[in-house]
């Protein structure tokens, strides 16, 4: 036994382990409730605008007019990417995975990135500067591949989603479009400290840059069993195919050992509050558009209902990333980029907690158990081989 396994505590994936103090978000997880800096995010999708709240999640209180229309400005401008950057962006393959993409994009803007724009004292500039570039690199990414053509002119007219909407498939949202993909910002906007927020966080606490902190996020975000459900999600309801199989697809899951797709969280032990939220957006929608969504809501209905049946004892109901996806197949976003919008909107998140760590930042350095061998013998062990 090694001298560290008895004094040592070990808590798998850190559950029950807090590992800073933070006044950004709140999350119930016995009664379903999210707060952002103290406002239920609830009221703040009924009555708020993904700029106001990425404010509030920001600075830590909700703007003046004047201090909103200063945060819409730099959102404006700092969406100009530099020419030498878009020359090499040009060179990146296309054939991947936008979570990819979005990675090594942001990777390489962190090479542009010069103190004055992004250094110790201007690390607010640089949290909006990433917000408002994310879903630049994703349009330029998605109009690519499509062989379509790149307006990066984006309308001072528009906000935030509105512009993404509008340079992502080129047309004009409908303003019902547009509200809805503010509100699913809002609603992704930050969460506590999820796997991609601690990322960002452990790589700020070596007093790295935001560049390097977001980069780490989004690699993190991509993962199946976090952002990348929503788009598992999807695949998953294409593949069970008629409502009358949901029930058989849980029981063979279950079998199987399998995890059913945007079930369960670590936190929340009750419906997600943003789930019920976005499953109201998708069926108001899909009773518009009708087509393949409305197939997918009427199979997720079916697959939600078997499983709280089954494991609702044990706590799993829908998380966030169970009906995002139909919402946004009624806007015609191709089911691969749905993490990426993910990403779009929890930047914010990732950079209020960077900014918020720093201020008392200590490195992150924790154990693990050892459970190796000791003391063997060079000679001994390199003789037997
Ligand atoms: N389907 C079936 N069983 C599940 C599921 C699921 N989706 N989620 C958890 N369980 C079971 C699990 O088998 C375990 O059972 P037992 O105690 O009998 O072994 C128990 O519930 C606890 O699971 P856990 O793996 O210890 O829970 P965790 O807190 O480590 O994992 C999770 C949380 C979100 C990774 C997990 O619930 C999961 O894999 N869900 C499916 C993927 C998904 O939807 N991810 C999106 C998460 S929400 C948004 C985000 O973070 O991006």
């Amino acid at each position: 036994m090694s001298e560290l396994s008895g004094t040592l505590q070990y808590f798998k994936g850190l559950e029950g382990v807090a590992v800073t103090e933070s006044s950004i978000s709140y999350v119930d997880g016995v009664r379903g409730k999210l707060l952002y800096r103290g406002f239920d995010v609830e009221d703040l999708v009924e009555h708020s605008t993904f700029e106001e709240v990425a404010y509030l999640l920001w600075y830590g209180h909700l703007p003046s007019e004047g201090e909103l229309c200063e945060l819409r400005e730099k959102l404006m401008k700092f969406r100009k990417l530099p020419e030498e950057y878009l020359k090499i962006l040009k060179t990146f393959p296309l054939d991947v995975h936008p979570m990819d993409f979005l990675r090594a994009s942001v990777s390489l803007l962190g090479l542009f990135s010069t103190p004055d724009e992004c250094g110790e004292n201007t690390r607010m500039d640089c949290a909006i500067r990433l917000t408002a570039q994310l879903p630049m690199l994703v349009t330029i990414f998605h109009r690519r591949r499509m062989g379509k053509e790149l307006n990066l002119d984006v309308s001072e007219k528009l906000g935030h989603a509105a512009n993404f909407l509008y340079m992502l498939r080129g047309k004009p949202p409908e303003s019902m479009e547009e509200t809805i993909m503010d509100k699913a910002l809002i609603l992704h906007a930050e969460q506590e400290m999820n796997a991609s927020t601690f990322a960002a966080v452990v790589t700020a606490s070596t007093l790295s840059d935001m560049y390097s902190a977001v980069t780490s996020a989004i690699g993190t975000l991509k993962g199946p069993i976090h952002g990348g459900a929503n788009e598992k999600v999807v695949e998953m309801l294409e593949e069970i195919g008629d409502p009358e199989e949901a029930e058989g697809y849980v029981e063979r899951c279950l079998a199987e050992g399998r995890r059913i797709m945007g079930f369960g969280h670590r936190i929340y032990k009750t419906y997600d509050p943003r789930a019920r939220i976005l499953k109201k957006w998708a069926e108001t929608l899909v009773n518009i558009r009708g087509g393949r969504a409305k197939r997918h809501f009427e199979i997720a209905m079916k697959l939600e209902k078997a499983v709280t049946e089954r494991l609702g004892n044990k706590g799993i109901y829908p998380n966030v990333d169970f009906y995002s996806g139909i919402v946004y197949e009624c806007l015609g976003i191709p089911k691969d980029l749905f993490t990426t919008i993910f990403a779009v909107a929890r930047v914010v998140g990732w950079t209020a907690h960077v900014i918020e760590y720093n201020e008392t930042n200590r490195i992150f350095r924790p154990r693990a158990i050892y459970k190796g061998p000791m003391n063997l013998n060079y000679k001994i062990e390199k003789s037997k081989r």
